[in-house]
């Protein structure tokens, strides 16, 4: 393949991180991160660190100048965060985006977004095809569903390349541990320490986990595809229960942690699990590290 100049928004953070990985090989990458939740050790040192905030429009400019190709990875992921500062959120996952998406058009540089499962909201019918409707039950919902939609707008309109990725529930080397990141490392950190594992609610509630090297092999694809100005789902179209997932982390690593359960999280989803089959036809998306294997390798 030719080699590119690539933008990594996000790039020190922790999917950001991981591609820029698989890219720097044969592109030459730049990362535009604000290293307000990702990390300078993550990053890549054949990459460019442009350190600074994605709402400034002087430091897109400089992100984005003779890209051919973009992964936006940068945004607040997390679901509570968006609740608790819905404001801050949209300016970051969805201001920021719009902006970028401008930027992509005047150089004509295929945009790969990431999209979430966050904007079905509860769905109707799991597992999830890309034809559910949106029904985002959080702001972060809302603002993907916006940003996702924006993506399949730009093509139809501008005639921009663009692929929105949905992505499930990530899990992998390198995502933050603290109390906005995602249950597998909170839960890891907790069963480590021999905290009580905190599972929200009755633990009911059901996740498709998807290994962060799955992620980048979708977005690889989706660099290439000449199916643009789709969505797609990228899960594994397996599920678990979040109190099936605590037990199974507290016995893979020994831990004589209590499980215990607190209040249900508002906006909160009930059933996720992807249906991939539109990724796997188009995109020849395959999924290739079932949970058991990812969660002993991470533990
Ligand atoms: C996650 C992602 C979001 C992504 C979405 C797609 C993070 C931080 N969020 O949101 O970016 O778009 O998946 O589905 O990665 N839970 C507990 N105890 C805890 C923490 C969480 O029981 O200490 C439960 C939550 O209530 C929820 C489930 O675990 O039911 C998953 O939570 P979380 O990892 O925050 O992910 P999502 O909210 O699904």
């Amino acid at each position: 393949p030719v080699s590119k100049t690539v933008l990594v928004t996000g790039g020190a953070g922790f999917v950001g991180s991981h591609l820029v990985d698989a890219l720097v090989q044969e592109n030459d990458v730049r990362i535009l991160d604000d290293l307000s939740t990702g990390k300078r050790s993550n990053v890549n040192e054949e990459a460019t660190l442009i350190e600074g905030d994605i709402r400034d429009s002087e430091t897109l400019d400089r992100a984005t100048e003779n890209v051919d190709l973009i992964f936006h990875e940068a945004g607040v992921v997390s679901v509570q965060q968006s609740v608790e500062e819905p404001m801050r959120a949209n300016e970051v996952n969805l201001d920021a985006t719009l902006a970028l998406l401008e930027r992509a058009r005047d150089l004509d540089a295929r945009v790969v977004l990431a999209s979430s499962c966050a904007i079905y909201g509860q769905p109707t019918e799991v597992p999830i095809s890309e034809d559910e409707s949106f029904s985002p039950s959080s702001p972060y919902g809302l603002q993907k569903s916006a940003l996702d939609h924006y993506a399949l707008l730009y093509e139809e309109l501008y005639g921009l390349e663009t692929v929105a990725l949905r992505y499930f529930n990530i899990y992998g080397p390198r995502q933050s541990s603290g109390d906005y990141s995602g249950v597998i490392s909170i839960f890891k950190r907790q069963a480590t320490n021999g905290d009580p594992i905190t599972v929200d609610g009755d633990g009911e509630q059901t996740r498709d986990f998807v290994h962060v090297d799955d992620i980048v092999r979708a977005n690889l694809l989706a660099a290439t595809t000449e199916h643009v100005g789709e969505a797609y789902n990228i899960g594994t179209g397996d599920s678990v229960t979040i109190r099936e997932l605590a037990e199974t982390i507290r016995d893979v690593s020994a831990s004589s942690s209590d499980i215990v359960h607190t209040d249900p999280r508002p906006g909160d989803i009930d059933e996720s699990e992807a249906d991939i089959s539109k990724a796997t036809e188009k995109l020849g998306y395959e999924p290739t590290i079932p949970l058991d294997e990812g969660l002993s390798s991470l533990l």
